[in-house]
């Protein structure tokens, strides 16, 4: 790793390692090994992404919640040094701008539209829907044949649902925004894939906000229809906000659910503590814990610097991109003793796997909530529930920017 350098600009381009984000074979839930010797060794550093851009990686804990709370780091995609994920991602966010990627004041006055339907009152109330979510799922899946893909009958529907009730989105409609919303998590789609999947996706959400405008229900597609109607905000930007509340809604829950079964599984000690107890307390704890050993949005936040920043000896100019590795940050062993084990009693609430700072996760109550009832649900109602084949069978989705898996064969 000597060739590693803190330094700045000045680092010959032939020295700067490629960022690597595929995790190592037979270890699917740990982050790269290169990046626990980034972080041990050069824990500012920087690396060469997909396009021959060397932006800034930061791997310590501390460091990566500092920059993402500072004021003088932009999320702003529009910039020319932002570092993008991949060429579909690029394309996706100079087709569709969403508040994920604008600054203050203009991230704050479309998120301010949307914080009250996310809030945790609102959200607790929806946990008994949730319940019964869950459970007609597993009941579906009791009765039917086994073995069953656990993705398919139970982790992309449960987000699915919820997101789709809570947005006013025909739930009829999965199979076409599921189809697209995975290419647009994909790096290995193309940017005109990435550019016709964004289309149709705006085609689909601007129909359903005209629905709205005509006929509203109670829902936050027709409340955001609402503000269209009141001046506040464009059409476009509406169809838009849509979108990212779908796609955000439910590829990363589902990849949890999915991936966090497949970790307890593979950790029977774990999954034993969990079933012997039904104290929400602990269920809480080893959501939070699934929430930091996976870390699913892997890809780490992506930010430009305003201004020259001085931070663990480095000095990051105005001007430069900046990755914040979020899931080697959440094995940091500063932060959380012993970080590579996962322990369902840790409660580990300071992660950073829902981001820090204003772009912090707008739907974390409503992951929590979805989450929580799903790990207190499925191995209590299906105690036999184990893996239908051999784990080195299982696909892992490596190629995405959300980690997870894309099947998971289960019996009981
Ligand atoms: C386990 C599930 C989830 C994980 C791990 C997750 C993770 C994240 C992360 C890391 C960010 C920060 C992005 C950044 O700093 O650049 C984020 C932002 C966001 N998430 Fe989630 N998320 C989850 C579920 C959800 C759900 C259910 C929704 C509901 C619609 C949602 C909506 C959003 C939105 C709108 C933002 C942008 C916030 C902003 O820019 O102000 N997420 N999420």
């Amino acid at each position: 790793m000597s060739t590693i350098s803190a330094s700045g600009t000045d680092v010959p381009p032939a020295e700067v390692p490629d960022y690597p984000m595929t995790r190592a074979a037979g270890c699917p839930f740990d982050p790269p090994p290169t990046l626990h010797t980034l972080q041990e060794q050069a824990p500012i550093s920087r690396v060469r992404l997909w396009d021959g851009s060397t932006p800034w990686l930061v791997t310590r804990y501390e460091d990566v919640r500092t920059l993402l709370a500072d004021p003088r780091i932009s999320s702003e995609s529009t910039h020319p040094h932002y570092p993008h994920q991949s060429p579909a991602t690029k394309e996706r966010r100079r087709q569709s701008r969403t508040f994920i990627t604008m600054d203050d004041p203009e991230h704050a006055r479309l998120r301010r539209m949307v914080t009250a339907t996310f809030a945790i009152k609102q959200v607790e109330a929806l946990r008994p829907t949730v319940q019964k979510i869950v459970d007609d799922l597993i009941d579906a899946m009791l009765a039917g044949p086994k073995p069953v893909d656990l993705v398919q009958a139970f982790a992309l529907p449960v987000p699915s649902l919820v997101i789709c009730a809570l947005l006013g989105v025909p739930y009829a409609d999965h199979d076409f925004f599921q189809a697209n919303s995975r290419l647009l998590v994909k790096r290995t789609t193309t940017p005109e894939q990435a550019r016709a999947a964004t289309q149709q996706l705006t085609d689909y959400l601007d129909r359903l906000i005209g629905d709205k405008l005509a006929h509203p229900t109670d829902d936050l597609l027709s409340a955001l229809a609402g503000r269209v109607r009141g001046g506040e905000l464009s059409r476009h930007e509406a169809a838009n906000m849509g979108i990212l509340l779908l796609i955000a809604g439910h590829e990363t829950t589902a990849n949890m659910i999915a991936l966090g079964t497949l970790a307890l599984l593979q950790h029977p000690d774990q999954l034993a503590r969990l079933r012997a107890s039904d104290d929400p307390k602990l269920i809480a704890s080893t959501v939070e814990e699934l929430l930091r050993y996976l870390t699913i949005v892997h890809s780490g936040r992506r930010r430009v610097a305003l201004a020259d920043i001085e931070i663990g000896g480095v000095t990051i100019h105005a001007g430069e991109g900046v990755v914040l590795a979020n899931d080697i940050g959440n094995r940091d062993p500063a932060a959380f003793p012993d970080p590579d084990r996962l322990d369902v009693a840790r409660n580990p609430r300071h992660h950073v796997a829902f981001g820090f700072g204003v772009h912090q996760c707008l739907g974390q109550p409503l992951a929590r909530v979805e989450l929580q009832v799903v790990y207190g649900t499925l191995y209590r109602r299906v105690p036999a529930l184990r893996l239908a084949v051999d784990p080195d069978r299982i696909p892992f989705k490596h190629d995405g920017n959300v980690y997870g898996v894309y099947a998971l064969p289960v019996t009981w």
